[in-house]
């Protein structure tokens, strides 16, 4: 099978990291890098397609992965993957912090101004965790299906200018591949307090599901403690909308 153009230069040059990207895998069409992950990775690979049939989002959602339009790509990683669900929104914020100003909303969306350019998707089969990362680059909005268009964007619609996806992946797994050593030398606390202050949720008054109040704080697992009406909830999952403006 011939290498997706995009690609072809990180099949040259591999990325020059410790972990992350031992093995590239790279697909023109697959149904999911993450099933693919969950199903044949091993640690450190990184499988990536031009396009997936069966693109999995969070909450049970599909995933919009057309062919030439975005980076949709797995990383595997052998164990629990402790601190990964901070380690990797932070990595891609930090990758194209130079060109444009990426907000985390929690658990793990990218915005850029209010739209939604980057969805990040964590799953764990037996000793294995996959972060399933999908990055809108040339969307313009008429490539959305219409229920999305006004919360989603593209880093190109969203920045103006035109960006490459093989050195966005590249830059990614750089950052992705730092965090996981920091992880391994230090532990998750010197990632799971910026990922916190990233997500500048805590005195902040949101709606999650059925449960509305005030988030008090983040527990060590990234769970939101929301003081409601009816006491003190924890929120491991699900969508947040502010009810304090954006
Ligand atoms: C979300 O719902 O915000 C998470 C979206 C995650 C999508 C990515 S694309 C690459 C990887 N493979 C999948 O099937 N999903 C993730």
């Amino acid at each position: 099978m011939e290498t997706p153009a995009a690609y072809a230069d990180l099949e040259k040059n591999p990325p020059e990291t410790e972990v992350v990207g031992r093995e590239v895998v790279i697909f023109d069409e697959i149904d999911s890098t993450n099933t693919y992950g969950l199903e044949h990775g091993t640690d450190g690979m990184v499988i990536v397609a031009d396009r997936q049939t069966a693109g999995r989002g969070r909450q049970g959602r599909t995933w919009h992965s057309a062919a030439g339009l975005g980076l949709w790509f797995t990383v595997v990683f052998a164990g629990k993957g402790e601190g990964l669900p901070f380690a990797a929104p932070l990595a891609v914020r930090d990758a194209l912090a130079e060109r444009c100003e990426l907000r985390i909303k929690w658990p793990n969306d990218l915005l850029c101004g209010d739209k939604k350019v980057c969805g990040i998707l964590l799953e764990r089969r037996n000793d294995i965790t996959v972060v399933g990362i999908g990055l809108n680059v040339h969307h313009v909005p008429d490539d959305f299906p219409p229920e999305l268009r006004d919360k989603a964007g593209s880093l190109e619609s969203e920045t103006g200018g035109r960006w490459d996806r093989c050195r966005i992946l590249r830059d990614i797994l750089t950052q992705l591949d730092g965090k996981v050593m920091l992880i391994h030398d230090q532990g998750i606390e010197p990632l799971r307090a910026p990922w916190v202050e990233a997500c500048n949720l805590v005195g902040r008054r949101i709606q999650c599901g059925t449960h509305r109040g005030t988030v008090t704080d983040i527990d060590s697992h990234g769970a939101i403690i929301l003081n409601t009406s009816g006491g003190v909830q924890t929120i491991y999952s699900g969508d947040i909308t502010y009810l304090d403006g954006d």
